[in-house]
């Protein structure tokens, strides 16, 4: 068993990365994928992308350009899982699963729709106009890239919380339908990093897209310092002391320098550094942190079939997890091969349910123990042993009684746990279709009378 925090999230693929990006999301990630305690699923929300954007272009080149920049920025993809939510067909398959147990009402609560149906209305307009199936159902997506993973730690902004809750909701009620007292979904938790800096943009505001604010990451030096000549200052001039503590162009420097670097910095200022010296030091500071790693970035640029092979096997990294998990999951829901159903239909629920029985005896030893029998006479389970009959006797009215339970696959055989207990173990089965089908009788008999 791995005791790693799985942490996943996605980067939706609209855009191309800014400095404001890269600070606020991008290096914690990567620093925090270092962490040998750390076990990151890091992906391109690409189908998220599609309900903002219906450009094909724009689509196919922020893919390209966010692999990139993770890349360049020092993301280890032996370590981390990185790919993109597109080649993993088990998340639009799970997030039909989901969407059939998602309460409607749930999503009608979802701000970004609900934003969208404000805007409708102030402008009288029909309440759904120009909102899609996929921005109501967004966060059912976004539900199954956390829960295919079983993730622990979601890192998101304020803004995606909502989301992250409506994935426990959706995910317990998975559990809470289709587990038979197993839990299939870790439930996961927002992360949000307190302590990572928001960076102000160009012209103080918080460095976006939306703003038109922002400084260029990667894309060549004499962009970043175009636009990094165009912060708004203050008109103090050269010689007269700055206030380094109301000056973004000062908060953007501490974002990537060292303490000593801010202080010297700082102290400049307040002897009075002009303001376009003090925009030559942020673009020098900048281009000695980053300067290398847009080299990176157009080396990759330059060879997308490289970029191409590094997301191919980290989805091929992705679906070794999720296939089998998705198998287990369709069969939860009862899309099952009809061959591996032999035995069960065999047994059908009703007899299985009536006549399932359970054989207590006594071991030479002197310890009680008892056999769970299917209706057909089947072995499904022999018990731990027990000091006393009282014990033994317990434990099956407890069973019986639709206590939660635990089954865990060993192998041909299964063991089955409760309240933290060791009940005992399944015969060993000829195949492992067999091992399932008697899993389900088990299921079957254990489950108590509703009607
Ligand atoms: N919706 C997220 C955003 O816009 C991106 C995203 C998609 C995501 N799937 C996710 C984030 C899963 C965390 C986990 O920021």
């Amino acid at each position: 068993m791995t005791t790693r925090t799985r942490i996943l999230t996605g980067i939706t693929t609209t855009g191309t990365p800014h400095l404001g990006n890269y600070a606020g999301a991008i290096r914690p990630a990567i620093l925090a994928s270092r962490d040998s305690n750390a076990d990151s699923f890091y992906f391109l929300a690409d189908y998220h992308a599609l309900i903002k954007c219906d450009d094909p272009q724009r689509i196919q080149r922020s893919r390209l350009e966010i692999a990139a920049t993770w890349l360049a920025g020092g993301l280890d993809v032996d370590r981390v899982t990185f790919y993109r939510q597109s080649d993993i067909p088990e998340i639009p398959e799970l997030t039909w699963l989901l969407t059939c147990v998602a309460a409607k009402g749930l999503l009608n609560r979802a701000h970004a729709y609900k934003a969208s149906v404000d805007k409708n209305v102030e402008v009288g307009e029909d309440p759904d106009a120009g909102i899609t199936m996929g921005l109501y159902s967004y966060p059912v997506l976004m539900a199954a890239d956390i829960l295919m993973f079983n993730a622990h730690k979601v890192p998101v902004g304020r803004d995606q919380i909502q989301h992250v809750e409506m994935a426990r909701d959706i995910g317990q009620r998975f559990n809470h339908l289709f587990g038979q007292g197993k839990e299939f979904f870790t439930m996961p938790e927002a992360l949000i990093e307190e302590s990572v800096a928001t960076l102000p943009g160009l012209d103080g505001r918080k460095m976006s897209k939306s703003y038109d604010n922002t400084i260029p990451l990667f894309s060549s030096a004499k962009d970043m310092k175009d636009a990094i000549s165009r912060i708004v200052t203050d008109s103090r001039a050269p010689g007269e002391a700055k206030d380094p503590d109301n000056s973004h162009l000062f908060t953007l420097f501490q974002a990537f320098a060292t303490a000593q670097q801010s202080a010297e910095f700082r102290s400049e200022l307040l002897q009075g550094l002009g303001w376009g010296e003090a925009k030559n030091r942020l673009f020098q500071l900048l281009d000695s942190e980053l300067g290398e790693a847009r080299e990176r970035y157009h080396h990759f640029i330059e060879r997308p079939s490289d970029l191409e092979d590094i997301l191919q096997l980290g989805a091929k990294k992705a679906r070794a997890v999720a296939t089998p998990f998705l198998n287990e999951l369709r069969e939860a829901v009862g899309l099952r091969s009809f061959v591996a159903q032999t035995q069960v239909a065999a047994a059908t629920k009703k007899k299985a349910a009536k006549a399932a029985r359970f054989v207590s005896f006594r071991e030479d030893d002197g310890s009680f123990r008892f056999r769970l029998l299917s209706a057909d006479g089947e072995e499904l389970l022999l018990s731990s042993r027990f000091s006393d009959g009282k014990s033994a006797g317990r434990v099956t009215k407890v069973l019986q009684l639709g206590e939660v339970y635990e089954v865990h696959s060993e192998a041909l055989s299964f063991r089955v746990w409760m309240l933290g207990e060791y009940i005992g173990e399944s015969p060993v089965f000829a195949d492992s279709a067999a091992r399932d089908a008697a899993i389900e009788a088990l299921h079957i008999a254990l489950k108590p009378a509703q009607e």
